[in-house]
């Protein structure tokens, strides 16, 4: 199948490590040109020397208000095609561990700076009269996970978010949908296996058998498969997908419509 992304322009966010990385990399590898945003100017230069034709760079913390502006302006006039919208999780709590400033900071890493993201980058999609936007969130938004209250509440509201701007902007070309990955080999899991392993006092090693027992599939997924059906929702094919929430999670689902 061809995924006609050659040449066309993505925003890859969180693109230097985890689901972004695999992105950014299986992006590139069909020829695409990607901007990189992530924190840690180090890692993005390292992805930059390795495409130093077609990526560039923006060291921001998403989060910050100045973030989309500075994206906006590196793009200046040119075509957008798509966007990976991602980034870091909200920290492993129970609810009874959490504080309410715990509960301002989820808003802020997790919902308030993706709405920023589309303000700033919609008003260029509108008026190409095409774009993909794809966010990355958690099966937590189908089925909490215990220990994760700030992504199980604060993701559905992106979901609520997204599902509205589908609606809205579907007859414009433009799509949007979510990805809810389970248990992936990234960062992101490992922190969660740590944290259940403090909680319970089990070894690092026997709390990630025991969760790759929970998963249907027997195994954690691999950023790259995930990768491949983040690139088909990016590509032009997928022009009659959109709102979507679609689990990526070796089967650990197990509503009928999970
Ligand atoms: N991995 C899983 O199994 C899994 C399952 C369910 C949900 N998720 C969710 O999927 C998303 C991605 O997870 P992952 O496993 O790919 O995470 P990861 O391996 O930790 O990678 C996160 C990427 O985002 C960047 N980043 C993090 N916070 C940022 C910020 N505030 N501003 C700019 N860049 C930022 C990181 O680079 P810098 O640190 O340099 O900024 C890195 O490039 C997270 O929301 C996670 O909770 C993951």
């Amino acid at each position: 199948m061809q995924l006609e992304l050659e040449n066309r322009l993505f925003l890859v966010c969180g693109a230097t490590a985890g689901f972004g990385g695999a992105i950014a990399h299986a992006l590139l590898n069909e020829g695409a040109k990607v901007i990189a945003v992530a924190r840690n100017r180090q890692k993005l230069e390292e992805l930059r020397l390795l495409f130093p034709d077609r990526v560039e760079t923006i060291s921001g913390d998403l989060s910050r208000h100045e973030t989309p502006d500075s994206i906006v302006n590196l793009l200046s006039n040119r075509a957008l095609d798509g966007m990976l919208v991602n980034a870091g999780g909200p920290p492993a709590k129970s609810f009874i561990e959490t504080e309410m400033q715990d509960w301002d900071a989820a808003y802020a890493s997790v919902l308030r700076w993706k709405i920023a993201l589309v303000k700033a980058l919609l008003p260029k999609f509108r008026k190409q009269r095409y774009g993909r936007m794809v966010f990355v969130e958690s099966i937590s938004v189908k089925q909490p996970v215990e220990n994760l209250v700030l992504s199980n509440s604060m993701r559905l509201a992106v979901v609520g978010f997204v599902k509205t701007l589908s609606q809205e902007i579907a007859a414009e070309g433009i799509t949007c949908n979510i990805l809810a990955p389970g248990y992936h080999d990234t960062n992101a899991v490992k922190r969660v296996i740590q944290k259940k392993s403090d909680v319970s006092g089990l070894d690092y090693t026997t709390v990630q058998k025991q969760l790759q027992n929970t998963i249907p599939a027997g195994r954690l997924g691999d950023p790259a498969e995930f990768a491949s059906l983040a690139l088909w929702l990016l590509s032009p094919l997928s022009g009659y997908i959109t709102g979507q929430t679609i689990s990526v999670d070796g089967g650990v689902m197990l509503g009928s419509f999970g």
